[in-house]
């Protein structure tokens, strides 16, 4: 499982030749990896997905984030919104983007994961520590708390987190892969053991993922993908990593 984070980024000049440049350099449509998909700003939603209809591509559409249970709530996308448009299946929620900027904590990342459970729409969970945290040794006990806000919820199969270091992200550093599929598997033990229904989520990696070091978290074993920032908003160089998912298969 790939996915594209636009994040704050993107018109309709790059979108069109971003599919350009995916389209020369994918191989066999992607069609091996699983899931692959993009989360644009959601002003872009149309002709990200008027192009991937128009390419017959197999590329899902994300969102970046989506309301909490609260209407009163200028500027925000609600589930009942992204459900009638029918064409997600994914939303990043609790990036540390959105936990810093926004201040959004596990209370209202809780609140948005059930708006996501309810309607059908599989979050994507995501959860890091500090570069001060990571020093201190505190990776996992940080990680355990935010994982809480899954505890004794009965989450589908295609819940996924996504283990963003927030010292990695945008840096061109990373952990080594060794320690990222520590974490990793340190994730899925964690919820399968809180949750519910025992579930052991799909777990990919993000921060400063390029198509030089994806090899080295590919070949990790609980490593199930990524989600990629500034690397994605090439469509070869996405196309690339795409590719290289692809060619390992595992
Ligand atoms: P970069 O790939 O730019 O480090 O961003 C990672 C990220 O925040 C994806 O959600």
């Amino acid at each position: 499982m790939i996915i594209a984070n636009w994040k704050c980024n993107g018109n309709k000049t790059m979108i069109k030749d971003w599919f350009i440049s995916y389209l020369n350099k994918i191989k066999n449509n992607g069609i091996d990896v699983g899931t692959v998909g993009i989360a644009p700003p959601s002003i872009f939603f149309n002709e990200v997905f008027n192009q991937i209809k128009k390419n017959n591509l197999d590329i899902l559409t994300c969102t970046q984030d989506i309301a909490g249970s609260s209407r009163k709530c200028t500027g925000a996308i609600s589930s009942e919104m992204l459900q009638k448009i029918h064409a997600f299946s994914f939303c990043i929620v609790g990036h540390s983007e959105r936990r810093t900027l926004y201040n959004e904590d596990n209370n209202i990342i809780q609140d948005k994961i059930f708006e996501c459970l309810k309607s059908d729409i599989n979050p994507i969970l995501c959860v890091g520590e500090t570069e001060e945290e990571n020093k201190l040794g505190k990776t996992e006990e940080i990680i355990q708390d935010q994982l809480s806000i899954l505890n004794n919820l009965d989450i589908t199969d295609k819940t996924t987190i996504a283990y963003e270091p927030i010292w990695a992200i945008g840096t061109g550093k990373t952990p080594v892969p060794t320690k990222v599929n520590q974490i990793h598997k340190f994730i899925k033990d964690v919820v399968q053991s809180n949750s519910i229904n025992q579930q052991k989520p799909k777990v990919l990696y993000g921060g400063s993922v390029t198509e030089k070091n994806a090899e080295s978290f590919f070949r990790s074993e609980h490593v199930d993908g990524a989600l990629i920032g500034g690397a994605s908003l090439s469509g070869a160089i996405f196309a690339e990593i795409v590719n290289i998912k692809n060619e390992i298969k595992i």
